[in-house]
């Protein structure tokens, strides 16, 4: 254990390993940790709950100015809430998952959780040395100085097969077909959506995990994280 400096930013599409790979980097750097998708899918969960359409942007953004959203920075335990309630298992439903591109696409919905994220950032620089933060636009826009930007790849299959065995562990059903559909539907909205698109930044290590191990990532990133002189 020791202390991370800076920021580190995790950026890549979904099933490649990047929310284990990252949470289990914090604890080891003794770091805050960051789950930005779990903020744009609580407010979809807001939004789905006000009943209001995910493609009525002028309405979603009113539903996410006033959702009061509270997202803790602790890799051993996540905890996202509305309010007081614990909503950090039904954001990972197929409800949230099937409208959390159309709401992360709003561009004042975006400016609205960066804002946010970068006071957490801040915050956890402050009171812990450093942070690791995941997402999308970590590196391009969030946190454009982090010390480390990763972006983790792997091929669309393996990327479905992790999804499918990570939905049954926690006990959803769903089936590899579906999830692979699903995951190419998705990156294609958030690859191609208008702004900060996923795609990883011009000076970030980009690691394929298709072939690779969490333990053989993680060894990997806590590497360079030493090499570069980012950890006391
Ligand atoms: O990582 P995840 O699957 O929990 O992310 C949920 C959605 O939120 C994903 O479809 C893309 C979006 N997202 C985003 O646009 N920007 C981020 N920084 C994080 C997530």
């Amino acid at each position: 254990q020791g202390e991370l400096r800076g920021v580190v930013a995790m950026d890549g599409p979904s099933g490649t390993g990047k929310s284990t790979v990252a949470r289990r980097l914090a604890g080891a750097l003794g770091a805050g940790y960051l789950d930005t998708g779990a903020m744009y899918r609580a407010i979809t969960l807001a939004v789905l709950r006000a009943g209001v359409d995910p493609a009525d942007s002028a309405a979603v953004l009113r539903v996410a100015e006033a959702a009061d959203l509270h997202i803790g920075t602790d890799p051993r335990h996540a905890s996202v809430h509305l309010g007081a309630e614990d909503v950090a298992a039904e954001i990972r439903g197929q409800r949230v998952t099937l409208a959390v591109s159309a709401v992360s696409a709003v561009p004042r919905v975006r400016d609205l959780l960066v804002a946010r994220q970068r006071q957490i950032i801040n915050e956890a620089g402050a009171r812990l040395g450093g942070i690791v933060v995941e997402g999308r636009d970590i590196g391009t826009v969030v946190a454009p100085d982090a010390g480390l930007k990763v972006y983790l790849t792997a091929s669309a299959a393996a990327r479905a097969a992790r999804r499918t065995a990570q939905d049954s562990a926690e006990g959803r059903k769903s089936t590899v077909d579906a999830t692979l559909a699903d995951v190419q539907r998705r990156d294609r909205l958030d690859s191609t959506r208008a702004v900060s698109p996923l795609r990883p930044a011009e000076d970030a290590v980009e690691v394929d995990t298709t072939e690779l191990d969490i333990t053989g990532v993680l060894d990997h990133l806590l590497a360079i994280v030493r090499d570069r002189g980012l950890h006391r």
